[in-house]
């Protein structure tokens, strides 16, 4: 049984079949609308989410299945005091494969020891967000044509945000990478990143304050939200909250064919006036990523009909 805590379970390889698989649901819708009959997925969010416990619901949906679960912390037994580790034994009788949001670090690999059915991580705290990254990877790969020879310019809160530590970790596998990070000083991207992965690696990246500077040199760009609820301090969170504001000033700056990216939800990161820019694909990126994650749950549920005999 397999579970998914980070993007990196995934080999390259297997990455690549799972995104062929998504393509393949995309244009055959039909083919997959019962291939799930009967399964459920448990959907056990201790974190607000709207985006993505709604991507799973509607992933199992629309392959035939049906959904459980509760969507904080608040509504379910934790507030009784409640040990994830026995949630997910009481999980595991009900459902046949779970998504787990949580608070804190960790908490879903603590809870894919004691599963029977598999876990998929669908962010915990400030550390990782795979299905998140299989999403942004399945975007680029589906609009730019590749993974590789690509300029990524990650921009906003890269200390709190974890899609962005997902992100770095799987796109420093593929070839001929190189990352323009972009934030305030207090929210640089964390050490054990520059130094695990990106100098492990020998990673070209550069880390910037000022976003106009780099805007023609990007072939991605991954905007986010400053994570007000990973502040200790409001009034520092008030400071940085609108330090990058991307507008259509700053787009007339980029590339042509340059992709923004943003894994919502988006505060004022991202001035409305650049959705109307056919470079803006962070809707379009939402679609994506429910074909991500069918694909990711008939692999764990080892249902995939592209699957190798
Ligand atoms: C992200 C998250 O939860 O980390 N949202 C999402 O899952 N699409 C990004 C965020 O909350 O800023």
């Amino acid at each position: 049984m397999r579970h998914l805590m980070s993007p990196l379970d995934f080999t390259v390889e297997e990455l690549e079949h799972l995104m062929d698989l998504a393509t393949d649901i995309e244009h055959h819708r039909d083919a997959y609308a019962h291939i799930c009959d009967g399964k459920k997925i448990a959907t056990l969010f201790y974190e607000p989410s709207t985006r993505t416990r709604l991507s799973f619901e509607t992933a199992m949906l629309n392959l035939g299945g049906s959904v459980i679960g509760f969507s904080s912390a608040a509504s379910s037994s934790a507030a009784k005091g409640e040990s994830v580790s026995d949630t997910i034994r009481m999980v595991s009788c009900y459902a046949d494969i779970c998504a787990m949001r949580h608070p804190k670090e960790g908490a879903p690999l603590v809870a894919s020891e004691k599963s029977r059915i598999p876990v998929i991580n669908a962010g915990d705290g400030g550390h990782q967000h795979p299905t998140q990254t299989i999403t942004d990877l399945h975007t680029i790969r589906s609009l730019k044509g590749r993974l590789t020879n690509l300029t990524i310019g990650l921009c906003g809160d890269l200390k709190f945000g974890r899609t962005v530590h997902s992100l770095i970790h799987a796109l420093a596998r593929y070839e001929n990478i190189s990352f323009i990070l972009i934030s305030p000083d207090e929210l640089r991207i964390p050490d054990y990143i520059r130094e695990e992965v990106l100098d492990a690696r020998q990673i070209p990246y550069k880390e910037v304050s000022n976003l106009d500077d780099v805007m023609n040199e990007m072939d991605i760009l991954y905007m986010t939200r400053v994570q007000r609820e990973r502040f200790f301090n409001e009034e520092e969170y008030i400071r940085l909250k609108d330090c990058y504001i991307l507008d259509a000033a700053k787009m007339s700056l980029a590339k042509d064919d340059m992709l923004v990216l943003h894994p919502l939800p988006r505060v004022n990161e991202i001035s409305t006036e650049v959705d109307d820019d056919p470079r803006a694909v962070y809707f379009q990126q939402v679609q994506y990523g429910v074909y991500a994650r069918m694909a990711l749950i008939l692999i764990l549920l080892q249902l995939d009909p592209l699957a190798a005999s």
